[in-house]
């Protein structure tokens, strides 16, 4: 046993320690990783969402669409908050060594989230999950969101970008003023569709008579859906009808993260089967047609 003192310091002890911008990568072959980001921003962006900015060693900007990262969140009053939050990435600038989230401002960790100020370091953990995949021969996806599934659909529009896809997105939400991430989305050159509560437009029928107009115009290779029970239903239904197939990104209530606990799993059904799956390291994304809606 050697007798040399261990250092004190604990950075220099564990490999596994989280990584700040401009730390050497001890396992650069690890897919997942913890790191210390330093936020840029954190601004709302209506009543109920922030969009929160974060410069991060370069081994997280390996996320993709659709994954997600596990969050430790500062508490909003002091005392402690038990256990990280799952966060779809919203958004990954590899130029500027950013990764962004859009989160909705609702219990005691996002609370914590939103007192983040620019220069504040903020613990994360992953990139988590399997994530949207796009098969070659798509060439138009239709992408519909409620609420806070639009953060987790977003990055869809980065990726189908880079894959020279088209993208049509049906934004879904109570009211004009909670639309979030059509400006993302036509940044990159997707058409988008706004429907609200407000005016009726959200409805399920209206929403199937804009999807069949766009099925019929060819823009429709594939579905991709997240936030909302009723959408997912109607996508199922139409993609059976229409052979079209499609990816359903879940949330579920998480603990570890990373497949060891099973507090996230969830029942789908594959071959008229019921099988049980985590949505943290079998998902969060999913074959549109296996999942059990809620
Ligand atoms: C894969 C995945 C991606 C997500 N992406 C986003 C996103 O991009 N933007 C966003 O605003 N929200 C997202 N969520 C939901 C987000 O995790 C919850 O809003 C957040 O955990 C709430 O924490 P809280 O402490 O503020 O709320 P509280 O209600 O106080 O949380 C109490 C506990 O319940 C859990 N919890 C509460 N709501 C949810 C939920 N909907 N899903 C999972 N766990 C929940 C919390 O993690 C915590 O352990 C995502 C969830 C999952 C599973
Ligand atoms: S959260 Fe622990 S297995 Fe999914």
């Amino acid at each position: 046993m050697s007798t040399e003192p261990r250092s004190s310091e604990p950075r220099e002890q564990y490999t596994s320690s989280a990584l700040r911008v401009g730390d050497v990568d001890a396992s650069p072959e690890r897919p997942v990783g913890e790191f210390i980001g330093t936020v840029v921003s954190n601004d709302w962006v209506n009543d109920e969402y922030k969009h929160l900015v974060l410069k991060v060693h370069e081994h997280a900007l390996r996320a993709y669409a659709g994954q997600m990262f596990h969050l430790l969140c500062p508490s909003p009053d002091g005392a402690e908050v038990w256990m990280r939050r799952p966060m779809s990435v919203y958004r990954v600038d590899k130029d500027k060594g950013q990764i962004e989230f859009l989160y909705k401002v609702e219990g005691r960790g996002t609370r914590g989230m939103a007192t983040l100020a620019p220069g504040d370091d903020f613990n994360i953990a992953g990139p988590l999950g399997s994530g949207f995949k796009l098969e070659p021969d798509w060439k138009n996806i239709v992408v519909l969101g409620r609420g806070v599934g639009l953060a987790t659909l977003a990055p869809l529009s980065q990726l189908a970008a880079e894959h020279g896809v088209g993208v049509t997105a049906i934004l879904s939400a109570r009211n004009p003023g909670v639309v979030m991430s059509k400006e993302l989305f036509e940044g990159l050159g997707a058409r988008t569709i706004t429907v609200v509560d407000t005016d009726g437009s959200s409805a399920v029928e209206n929403v199937e008579k804009i999807i069949e107009g766009l099925i019929a115009e060819g823009k429709a290779d594939a579905f991709f859906t997240c936030g909302s029970n009723r959408l997912l239903k109607l996508m199922q239904r139409l993609g059976k009808k229409h052979g079209i197939p499609g990816q359903v990104a879940v949330e579920q209530i998480m603990v570890c993260g990373f497949g060891a606990c099973y507090v996230c799993v969830r029942t789908f059904e594959v071959d008229g089967k019921r099988v049980l799956r985590r949505v943290c390291r079998d998902g969060p994304v999913f074959n549109m047609q296996e999942a059990v809606g809620w």
